[in-house]
């Protein structure tokens, strides 16, 4: 990943006096003996990680891909966003069944329209959860066992359910070893919003065509340049700019792409970002735009609302082709003056021209480059995020690999459904309805 500060209308110590802070958190990943040490598996994960469930990764996709018309991805949260974030940021291949996403809410219609549109067709489920008890995907995979048994009975079933999970505990490892479902581990020591690169992503992603080898290639790539400390470590320069930027005032850290196949890669960044640093009162607030589609919407807050926000955006050098601007005799709308150049050349000028009138609003600008929407650019960003994050949350003075702000929903919610032992809870929170 390249980092570009320059429309940062950054102080020239931004990095430098930070130096001392960012070794620190640096050595505290690397050591994983900083706040929430015990979950940075994911810092050596590129190089470390199980050959062997690999194969099996692999193989399972193998049979999905032959047995199933559509693959259905029930999980939520980490233990889904970064599977859809690679998969819809870099695309299924032709022979891929239909991946669809299930169990990241609670809508009854969505889940109504998912198993309509399933009718007649052969399907598999890859049920993800950590913890095994979260209670969307495992309503949703309770509604999915039971049409999959109906279907195909219990041992079709078990055939076509894999369930990733935690290597020894919870209510679904349970489950899959009295059902014999195959099983893929969630590491103990990586948590979801970090888990892209386990078997929480790579099941999903590989059913869908996508190389796998080359986004592991990517991420033990960039690990191998960002595990260097000092002033050219791309994620020490970004997690600097971000710190500077919120101590200057700016709030809301705005992560714009121009590919429309980025959205779900932003969502799955604002997890990351939002859960890892939202924590005592303090963090930007992780939003995102589409460009230039936002530009005709978001376009007017961003250039001339509230001065809080910076903007991170994320480019790709090369297109995967080109497509070229015709002569039009008539000209009737005067843009014969582009005809034979390039869309890439005219989204080049946008993009230039965007930067300067956001930077001359007020809205500091951090460019981010990869080289290609590939697996393996794709790799390389995974882990970029990942490593800056940590570093980031360090900076910032809290544990980015911890997330009780997410308790307080579910505890209100069990209680108000009747779960046993939150009585007294209910009884409060009903008073409030
Ligand atoms: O990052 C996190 O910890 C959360 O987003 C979880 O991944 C999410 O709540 C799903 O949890 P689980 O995998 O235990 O079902």
């Amino acid at each position: 990943m390249l980092v570009n500060t320059t429309y940062a209308a950054l102080g020239p110590d931004f990095l430098t006096g930070r130096a001392g802070a960012l070794e620190n958190a640096h050595q505290m990943l690397r050591r994983g003996d900083g706040p929430g040490g015990e979950f940075t598996g994911w810092v050596d994960l590129p190089e470390t990680y199980d050959r062997e469930e690999f194969s099996r990764i692999q193989a399972a996709a193998r049979r999905i891909r032959e047995k199933s018309q559509a693959l259905v991805v029930i999980g939520i949260g980490g233990s889904y966003l970064g599977a859809r974030a690679a998969i819809e940021l870099l695309g299924a291949d032709s022979a891929a069944p239909r991946i669809c996403f299930a169990g990241n809410g609670l809508s009854t219609d969505a889940l109504l329209e998912l198993l309509e549109s399933l009718e007649g067709q052969d399907f598999s489920v890859n049920v993800i959860s950590k913890s095994g008890t979260t209670t969307e995907p495992a309503v949703t995979f309770r509604i999915f066992k039971k049409l999959l048994e109906e279907r195909y009975g219990r041992e079709g079933a078990r055939q076509r359910i894999y369930a990733t999970t935690d290597k020894a505990r919870g209510a679904l490892k349970s489950m899959a070893d009295k059902e014999g479902y195959e099983c893929f581990v969630v590491p103990d020591e990586i948590g979801g919003r970090y888990s892209v690169l386990t078997a929480v992503g790579l099941l999903p992603i590989a059913a869908a065509g996508i190389s796998i080898e080359d986004l592991m290639a990517g991420a033990a790539a960039e690990r191998e340049r960002l595990l260097v400390p000092g002033s050219d470590n791309a994620a020490w320069q970004y997690a600097a700019a971000r710190n500077a930027l919120y101590e200057s005032g700016k709030r809301v850290e705005l992560l714009a792409c121009y590919e429309p196949s980025f959205r779900f890669f932003a969502e799955w960044w604002k997890q990351l970002y939002g859960e890892s640093e939202g924590k005592g009162h303090r963090g930007l607030f992780p939003a995102s735009v589409e460009f230039t589609a936002d530009l005709h919407s978001m376009g007017q807050y961003i250039q001339d609302g509230e001065r809080i926000l910076l903007e991170t955006v994320v480019r790709f050098e090369q297109p995967r082709g080109q497509l070229y601007i015709p002569e039009d005799p008539e000209d009737l709308d005067g843009l014969n003056f582009l005809a034979g150049k390039s869309l890439a050349f005219v989204a080049e000028q946008a993009i230039n021209g965007t930067r300067l009138a956001h930077v001359d609003g007020g809205v500091p600008n951090l460019v981010l480059t990869l080289p290609r929407r590939d697996a393996r650019s794709v790799g390389e960003m995974i882990y970029f995020f990942e490593f800056a994050c940590g570093l980031s949350g360090y900076l910032l003075g809290v544990n980015p690999f911890d997330q009780p702000g997410v308790e307080a929903y579910k505890q209100n919610m069990f209680a108000l459904l009747g779960k046993p032992g939150s009585e007294a809870r209910r009884e409060e929170l009903l008073k409030r309805i």
